[in-house]
């Protein structure tokens, strides 16, 4: 990760609350264009850990050769994900970004084999069904960011037996999208189609960007790491 910038907390946290205040899908991605020369500084002074929990929590359950695993990245943004799994072992990476300014950071990093851009939500992943045998999405499903239709498509591409991990926030302004993640997770797992392996909270997931969204005056938001594995007998 890039060394921390001469940046205070209060310009990151007034640069970020902008990324999640309402604005349309391509006014968005302008904004993280504009911010992928600066994101990993940034994310270092919010204390951001998502990226190393969630490879934290993958690996700790996954089963046979990391190096052999082909890693579905969705909304990779710069690659810190990547950097994290390969510390794990893990080397085979494909990335799904929006933002063509984070895919261009990403490359940068050549851990990637293959990088793409992607408008979440609103098209179908460009994979076949059952190709990844491991797909993360972190950072990236909350209030204002990804929307939660984007879940069944992550099932979708991944492998029978493979695993599917991902994160969202617990702070005040995304507990009606964190209720319909929920519902649809707990849909898809009735339905018989993944099993829930690990539920990770944590309660410093990252500085808070405003003083009402923090934990009782901790300055910290908390957040949630979701581990499920697809069922190995579905058939797609
Ligand atoms: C907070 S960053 C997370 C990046 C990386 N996963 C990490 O944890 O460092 C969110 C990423 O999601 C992408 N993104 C947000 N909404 C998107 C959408 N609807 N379609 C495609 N990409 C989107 C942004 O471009 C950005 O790279």
């Amino acid at each position: 990760m890039a060394a921390s910038s001469g940046r205070s907390l209060a310009e990151v946290q007034r640069r970020v609350s902008e990324v999640h205040h309402g604005t349309d899908l391509e006014q968005q991605l302008r904004f993280y264009d504009g911010w992928a020369a600066e994101y990993e500084q940034d994310v270092i002074i919010l204390h951001y850990e998502a990226p190393k929990l969630a490879a934290s929590c993958l690996a700790s359950v996954f089963q046979g050769p990391s190096a052999d695993a082909l890693v579905l990245d969705v909304a990779c943004g710069t690659g810190l994900v990547a950097q994290e799994l390969q510390a794990k072992g893990f080397c085979r990476f494909h990335g799904l970004d929006g933002s063509q300014g984070m895919l261009d950071h990403a490359r940068r990093k050549g851990l990637y084999q293959e990088l793409k851009q992607c408008m979440l939500g609103q098209e179908a992943l460009p994979a076949s069904s059952g190709f990844y045998n491991a797909v993360l999405m972190v950072g990236a499903l909350s209030e204002g960011q990804v929307p939660t239709s984007v879940i069944p498509e992550l099932l979708r591409v991944t492998k029978p037996g493979g695993f599917v991990c991902m994160t969202t926030r617990n702070n005040q302004s995304n507990l009606k999208y964190k209720k319909q993640m929920l519902q649809l997770l707990d849909d898809l797992e009735q339905r018989g189609l993944w099993e829930k392996i690990r539920v990770q909270e944590v309660e410093q997931w990252e500085r808070a960007t405003a003083e009402q969204e923090a934990t009782g005056g901790s300055g910290y938001i908390s957040g949630v790491v979701y581990l499920y594995q697809k069922t190995p007998s579905v058939g797609f």
